[in-house]
């Protein structure tokens, strides 16, 4: 990606160790423009679980990718994801973001869609003259609607290649993460929104970065420390690159896992609980699986913008930009099916402990990528942000492999390289 013609955006010298990154990008409007083109509207883009609309009826409304969702269980069963746009001049049909509708009866003129999108009903149909046909008129649906394993995806290119292969190596880190369900995931009621003043990019990098732990999050390590969490566990682990653009790190440490690694200040009661679940991960896929399962967390980057933490809570969080410094965020907490209410309890307690808008980590990394896009404003001067962290040796946990797999998929994007094509463009 070039600012200019003369000069690259992102700067990758694997020979020299050097990767860096021009501060443009977090500022420059044209660069969201372009990425709105070649990266949202070229990419798999995520807009919920199954679970949310579990029953016919049921519904979740959202934006993905600059565009008003619908996603709906129909009559007929049916999971469908709509464009929430009258056909007759545009209004939003759903004007809740969560429900149960039989239809859809548009503020502005009552047109009336059914829950499968249909137009079931228009009030004076004999004005319109013959080409008028109501089986044309339903609410159009994305080009692209596709599912791996209750996570339900949508993409804007017609000719994107199959979600399956988008996933690349991260779908076997989608299966190590929904694995540690004995009867599928869901999603807990309720959505964190949160918006902040930065590009929405740093978010990305901030997710998958190992190296802050220490230094932005110390207040919750002395928590841990003050609660009992077991420090004798280092912090330990490694980043790498998933293909496409996709990224994990994967670490061990002091915290829990309600699936399934004890802390001291759970007590003695939930220790036998979380030994039942580890000896039943270990009966379902043997010692090394369950173990990497029940006892690493990960956080892993599903390119461009699906964040899956499988910490010590589960939390999937999706974020765009609507300016270049400023995005919005939407988070949710998954859990498995099968746990009881306790389980629930408590991965919702850790959620907002730690993730959430005002738990421990939200809000200092918040800071953190505040405080870069103010740094910015000195972009014309201090020009570059470096990304070379463990590029000459096997990148650990706090190196940036993992960041560079983002930014290169990030580039060749914007400079127009080809998405694997399942079909030529028409
Ligand atoms: S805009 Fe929906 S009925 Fe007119
Ligand atoms: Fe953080």
């Amino acid at each position: 990606m070039h600012a200019n013609g003369r000069m690259k955006l992102v700067v990758d010298d694997q020979r020299r160790g050097l990767f860096r990154v021009h501060r443009s990008v977090f500022v420059s409007p044209e660069i969201l423009e372009l990425e709105r083109r070649n990266v949202f509207d070229r990419s798999w883009l995520y807009v919920g679980h199954e679970s949310e609309v579990r029953n016919p009826g049921d519904f979740v409304a959202r934006d993905v990718g600059g565009r008003p969702l619908i996603m709906i269980r129909g009559t007929d069963g049916q999971l469908r994801v709509l464009i929430n746009s009258c056909t007759h001049r545009g209004a939003q049909v759903c004007r809740e973001t969560s429900g149960n509708a039989k239809t859809f009866q548009c503020f502005y003129h009552a047109w009336t869609f059914n829950n499968q999108g249909e137009l079931a009903g228009v009030p004076d149909a004999a004005g319109y003259g013959g080409w008028f046909r109501k089986e044309e008129l339903g609410l159009k649906q994305p080009p692209r609607i596709a599912s791996y394993r209750g996570l339900i995806f949508t993409s804007f290119d017609p000719a994107i290649e199959d979600l399956t292969d988008y996933l690349a190596g991260a779908k076997e880190v989608l299966d190590t993460i929904l694995d540690q369900a004995e009867d599928g995931m869901q999603i807990a009621a309720g959505t964190q929104s949160y918006s902040f003043r930065a590009n929405w990019k740093l978010l990305v990098e901030n997710s998958i970065d190992g190296y802050h732990l220490r230094s932005t999050h110390h207040t919750y390590l002395e928590y841990l420390k003050s609660v009992g969490a077991d420090f004798g566990r280092p912090f330990r682990g490694y980043g790498r690159s998933l293909g496409n653009g996709h990224a994990v790190i994967e670490h061990s440490g002091p915290m829990g896992r309600p699936c399934a690694l004890w802390e001291p200040r759970w007590g003695e009661e939930v220790r036998r609980e979380i030994e039942a679940i580890k000896a039943r991960l270990v009966a379902r896929f043997g010692p090394e699986r369950a173990e990497r399962i029940a006892e690493w967390n990960r956080n892993l980057l599903i390119y461009p913008n699906l964040v899956i933490n499988d910490i010590m809570s589960l939390t999937v969080r999706t974020f765009y930009p609507v300016e270049p410094g400023y995005l919005e965020v939407s988070a949710w907490a998954m859990m498995p099916r099968s746990e009881g209410a306790r389980w629930h309890a408590l991965r919702l307690d850790n959620f907002l402990t730690f993730l959430g808008p005002g738990g421990f980590a939200t809000p200092d990394d918040l800071s953190a990528l505040d405080s870069c896009q103010l740094g910015f404003r000195g972009c014309k001067e201090t020009e570059w942000s470096d990304i070379s962290r463990g590029m000459t040796r096997d990148p650990d946990v706090t190196d940036e492999e993992q960041m560079r797999a983002f930014w290169r998929r990030w580039s060749e994007q914007m400079e127009g390289g080809s998405t694997a094509r399942k079909r030529a463009v028409a």
